[in-house]
């Protein structure tokens, strides 16, 4: 088909435009003018959070649509990305709260600095004698006189040769454990790089690492490619076990976006790709295996099986990994189930299994991982929280971008804290625990998690609070934002069922904690301390998730940020022999705790839907 018959669609405020097939969804018309837009329901049209609005060449909504859309909002022209397709010339006005954001909120600090740098990677300068007369030693005999016994890749014995004679006998070798990985003429020893990285459900993290003294030299971060599947890892297993080329696709979107990130921080860095001799990935079983080309289907059937358990151990030209071809790549230990490669990273980073009180650690995020030590054993588990906590499924619900609502404090009236200084768009999980918190202190919320209307007992309420109190479809619902103070021109309100999301997400977490405390015969009171680890539980107010119930009730100090585990863990896999032996033992050693079947955890979730006393 000719560009003539392919149809002009241009975005706003980019002034990109793409010439894409009649009946082609917008979605897919952004994507290829470099626009990702949020699909938290997978583009499903449910969530409604995929909206732009089309200023010139309108069509009639769809029925999805008009039952995510107000009236006057597809009057204004707004659609979703995910249903409407292109029919005629279009220009699309793509709303910023639309578009996933490079300025998302990124913890790349670990729990500590000190690292143990004894890397596997090494480049070594070797000066040899040319062969004399008579001498019967091979040029690979000759390598090994000078480093001892290893092993060399085939590439490198087809270069060798040639190399040797160039350098006159002196030559760079970079050796990754016992094998030679890359062989080069005079002394090229200058940097030798390794890449950690946290393949998160919904963001990856790349750190590029000199590998001589453990310095980062650049970070970068993208929002995970796959997230337009779903943004569970269930819908991503679902579209590998129903389309035939599911993987593959899935498989290429990750890995495209990992090799972007290590161009990036080879770029910022001033280093050649070539120069990266060794890769470690840390990421739950779902996208560790995805990322190997692994196909994840026993993981989308109980007893949920991964692939593997042992820390795996490739080449970066087997993965498709465009740094130097022969690096060695380690992809994490699997615990089981859903607790895969970023716990074991999270377990080295925080030295768990050293604590001598009982101690939590506790990932929160769509997939929750949680692992209790106590007495020198290691417990974990993982329950789904669902996307709440992301701001998905909750109706004004956003990431932790500008223009989220993060933070809530009550003096007489309501005042917010937006991340970027902006006018509130939506809010993210953070300030939704702390919304949801001030509002149960306030008696706005009973402790079922219903919001009390005006005049009930408890509700005696400062009068600019009560006004906030809306009815809304014979519920009622709390304006956090007024149409005139928001960022869109529409409230930002909590209605019922955005509380109730979070109930069900921190009955999750609780109750999968709940269990791990039953099981090794503890309660709350005896823990230690409480590890609050990712992205998102590094911005949580300690006392606002214990108010809520995501975490047991203990005191506050005992409560510590971790920062991002899964890539300090994976640093320092990457940076010593010891530690890459250490998670290996400690994936081992962790005991994985299935709660899918566990009746225990099904009478504990539904104890802990309520929220608790104060
Ligand atoms: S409604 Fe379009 S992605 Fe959810």
């Amino acid at each position: 088909m000719g560009r003539e018959e392919e149809i002009k669609v241009s975005f706003e405020p980019s002034g990109r435009s793409v010439y894409v097939l009649p009946g082609t969804i917008l979605l897919e018309a952004a994507a290829r003018a470099g626009h990702v837009i949020e699909t938290p329901c997978g583009g499903a049209g449910k969530c409604g959070k995929c909206t732009v609005r089309i200023t010139a060449g309108q069509s009639d909504p769809t029925d999805a649509e008009r039952a995510v859309l107000t009236e006057r909002r597809l009057a204004d022209g707004y659609r979703l990305a995910c249903q409407s397709r292109v029919a005629s010339p279009l220009t699309v006005e793509i709303p910023e709260t639309s578009l996933f954001q490079s300025a998302q909120k990124i913890l790349v600090r670990g729990p500590d600095d000190r690292l143990e740098v004894e890397p596997a990677a090494r480049k070594l300068l070797l000066e040899m004698d040319p062969p004399a007369q008579g001498s019967g030693c091979s040029d690979v005999e000759r390598l090994r006189q000078a480093l001892g016994p290893v092993t060399l890749d085939l590439p490198v014995i087809r270069r060798l040769p040639q190399v040797l004679r160039e350098g006159a006998f002196k030559v760079t070798a970079t050796v990754v454990d016992n094998t030679v990985v890359d062989i080069a003429p005079g002394d090229t020893r200058g940097t030798c790089c390794g890449l950690a990285f946290d393949v998160g459900t919904t963001t990856l993290v790349g750190t590029l690492i000199d590998l001589a003294d453990g310095v980062d030299l650049a970070v970068a971060s993208a929002i995970n490619p796959q997230t337009a599947f779903g943004d569970d890892v269930l819908a991503r297993i679902k579209t590998c076990r129903e389309e035939p080329d599911g993987l593959e696709r899935l498989h290429s979107a990750v890995l495209e976006a990992v090799n972007a990130i290590a161009g990036e921080v080879a770029r910022s860095a001033g280093v050649e790709r070539h120069s990266i001799c060794e890769a470690v990935f840390a990421g739950n079983t779902t996208m560790q295996q995805i990322l190997c080309g692994i196909h994840p289907l026993a993981l989308g059937e109980i007893p949920f099986i991964p692939a593997f358990r042992e820390l795996l151990r490739t080449r970066a030209s087997e993965l498709g990994l465009d740094i130097h071809p022969g690096a060695a790549v380690s992809v994490l230990p699997q615990i089981g189930g859903f607790v895969g490669g970023d716990t074991v990273a999270g377990i080295v980073a925080t030295r768990l299994d050293g604590f001598r009180e009982p101690a939590l650690l506790v990932d929160v995020g769509t997939n929750g991982e949680i692992v209790l030590a106590h007495g020198g054993r290691l417990a974990a588990t993982s329950v789904a929280a669902g996307p709440a906590f992301e701001g998905a499924r909750i109706v004004s619900g956003m990431r932790a971008t500008s223009g989220a609502i993060e933070k809530v404090v009550v003096d007489g009236d309501i005042r917010l804290n937006v991340i970027g200084n902006a006018r509130p768009a939506g809010i993210c999980g953070t300030g939704l625990i702390d919304a949801v918190a001030n509002l149960l202190a306030l008696g706005v919320l009973d402790p079922t998690g219903r919001i009390r209307g005006p005049g009930e007992p408890d509700a005696s309420l400062p009068a600019p609070i009560a006004e906030r109190v809306v009815g809304h479809d014979g519920q009622y619902a709390f304006v956090l934002a007024r149409a005139e103070e928001s960022a869109t021109g529409e409230p930002v309100r909590l209605y019922q069922r955005d509380i109730r999301e979070l109930q069900l997400a921190n009955a999750a977490i609780r109750a999968g904690i709940a269990v791990l405390l039953d099981a090794a015969g503890l309660e709350a009171r005896d823990l230690g301390c409480v590890l609050l680890a990712g992205a998102f539980g590094n911005f949580i107010r300690r006392s606002s998730a214990v108010r809520v119930g995501m975490l047991p009730p203990i005191e506050r100090h005992r409560i510590r940020f971790v920062g991002n585990t899964a890539s300090f863990g994976a640093k320092r896999v990457l940076l010593s022999v010891n530690e890459r032996d250490y998670a290996s033992r400690v994936g081992r050693a962790t005991r994985h705790v299935d709660l899918s079947l566990d009746p225990a955890f099904q009478s504990r979730f539904g104890e802990c839907m309520a929220f608790p006393p104060p």
